[in-house]
């Protein structure tokens, strides 16, 4: 009677703290192991297998699931049928071997499973309006093919209100009832390609929900998934715009060095060594570095969704929309450096080899998406110059084999990706190659090497 009688204080308390945890926004650390009785693990559906869903994939087989990873691309399909990293992150290289994603086209299969992850892109138009179809299409998708209780969790990135005035009515629509049917959470993904220390299994999650057992419920998986603390968010649309805000923060901040890099050209101040400086103090500074413009998925895009959706709410976004135009005017800031160095050797760009090292948006990966250095390219090509392109990691566009075959046909340069072989260069090899111009788009090439080489070197506010 006393054992009952303790065994049930112990719950209350097991229960009264999950409570406090769950107030205070921290998501209590379950250990799966100490679930013995627990049911087999659920069936998972990835919808949209991507830089964030295909991972997300993995992990979850790795963890035991049963996962079945659905796009609309069928040659993406067949690479990850053959076993392929396809977004060539190292730390699956391991893992990808040991699980089984089914993939699908169809989606009619999916119907038996209990989870479903939302990863499909989330762009802007040419106007930068916010294109919601993906997410609008993927959303149909699965209320069409679902079992009723499911778990939906929409991983891609979204302004405040998408989920509640978008997804949800989508479901209702299909005749299913929230917090019976169908349980909606929002969980934004934050990994960030290439990056050797930080992927999806180590990356803290913010977590919102529609109501508490869907919270409950997405919390379990995350849980199960990830390594990382969970921080659960008191509505959905605070997971929502959390990750607009991260990514709004980044954009700011490099538009203000952006902005910094264009008045320090004037001044004749070297911008990198001024925020080395600035970075030296211990507190409230956090370095940021000028370039020829923020390419990728996110950060040239999420800012839109926020300002779009506050317009729609009679705010202007003043802070935002100014950002958004200082980076995306860097890539013609690196073109007219450009014409200013060349001028000093009485040189147009009109005529002149240029070559271009880099197309991806950042180094060491192939992501091309909104790259600064494909805008570079536009507007040389525009203007006349004779371009030659090496990235290798996109030889497919590159017109040249390697680096020494892109030095052998330029006069200038523009280092537009810092991919590591370019860093790797000896500055002695442009002046072998009779290199005139160096205009360093990421201001990672020694400046003082090269000028001392007699080799016009301009770099992004330095
Ligand atoms: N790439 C990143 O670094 C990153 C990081 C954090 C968050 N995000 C966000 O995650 C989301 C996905 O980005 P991504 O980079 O993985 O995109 P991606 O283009 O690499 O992958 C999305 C996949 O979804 C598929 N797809 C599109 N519509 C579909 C549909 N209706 N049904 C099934 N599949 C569909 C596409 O074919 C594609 O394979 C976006 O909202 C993005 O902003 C991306």
């Amino acid at each position: 009677m006393e054992e009952n009688n303790n065994n049930k204080t112990t719950n209350e308390l097991n229960a009264k703290l999950d409570e406090l945890l769950l107030s205070q926004g921290l998501a209590k650390i379950k250990n799966p192991a100490a679930e013995s009785q627990k049911p087999a693990k659920p069936r998972v559906c990835v919808v949209g297998m991507g830089y964030v869903g295909f991972p997300l994939a993995v992990m979850a087989a790795a963890k035991g699931y049963e996962v079945f990873g659905l796009d609309t691309d069928l040659g993406k399909l067949k690479l990850i049928d053959q076993g392929v990293n396809i977004v060539k992150e190292k730390y699956l290289d391991e893992i990808l071997p040991k699980v089984k994603i089914n993939t699908l086209h169809d989606p009619r299969p999916m119907r038996p499973c209990d989870i479903f992850l939302i990863c499909v892109p989330t762009p802007v138009d040419e106007k930068y309006y916010p294109i919601l179809e993906p997410i609008v299409n993927a959303s149909k998708t699965i209320a069409e093919n679902m079992k009723k209780g499911v778990l939906v969790i929409l991983e891609s990135t979204v302004n405040p209100g998408v989920c509640e005035e978008i997804i949800k009515p989508i479901f209702e629509k299909a005749g299913h009832l929230g917090g019976r049917d169908f349980f909606l959470a929002h969980c934004p993904e934050r990994v960030n390609p290439g990056d050797p220390k930080w992927n999806v299994t180590n990356i803290p999650r913010v977590l919102g929900a529609l109501d508490e057992t869907g919270l409950k419920l997405a919390q379990e998986f995350y849980q199960n998934v990830i390594e990382a603390p969970i921080m659960l968010m008191k509505t959905i649309r605070e997971a929502e715009a959390t990750k607009i805000v991260e990514n709004s923060f980044r954009d700011i901040n490099i538009a203000f060095v952006n902005e910094l890099a264009k008045s320090f050209d004037k001044l004749g101040i070297d911008i990198v060594n001024v925020i080395r400086g600035a970075a030296t103090k211990p507190f409230a500074f956090l370095a940021h570095w000028p370039s020829c413009g923020v390419g990728g998925h996110c950060i040239p895009v999420d800012p839109y969704y926020l300002i779009e959706k506050a317009k729609e709410n009679d705010f202007d976004h003043r802070f935002l929309r100014v950002a958004r135009e200082i980076n995306n005017s860097m890539p013609h800031y690196t073109v007219e450096t450009l014409q200013e160095a060349l001028n000093k050797i009485e040189k147009s760009i009109k005529g002149t080899n240029i070559g271009i090292l880099g197309i991806s948006y950042k180094a060491n990966v192939s992501d091309l998406r909104r790259s600064p250095s494909l805008e570079i390219i536009k507007i040389l090509k525009d203007k006349g110059a004779k371009l030659h392109l090496y990235d290798p990691h996109l030889t497919n566009l590159s017109t040249v084999k390697n680096i020494e075959e892109l030095l052998e046909k330029s006069e200038a340069l523009i280092l537009a990706t810092n991919h590591l072989e370019f860093l790797q260069i000896p500055v002695e090899k442009f002046k072998d190659y009779g290199i005139k111009v160096i205009v360093d788009g990421k201001n990672s090439f020694n400046k003082d090497k090269i000028k001392n080489l007699g080799i016009i070197y301009k770099g992004i506010g330095r």
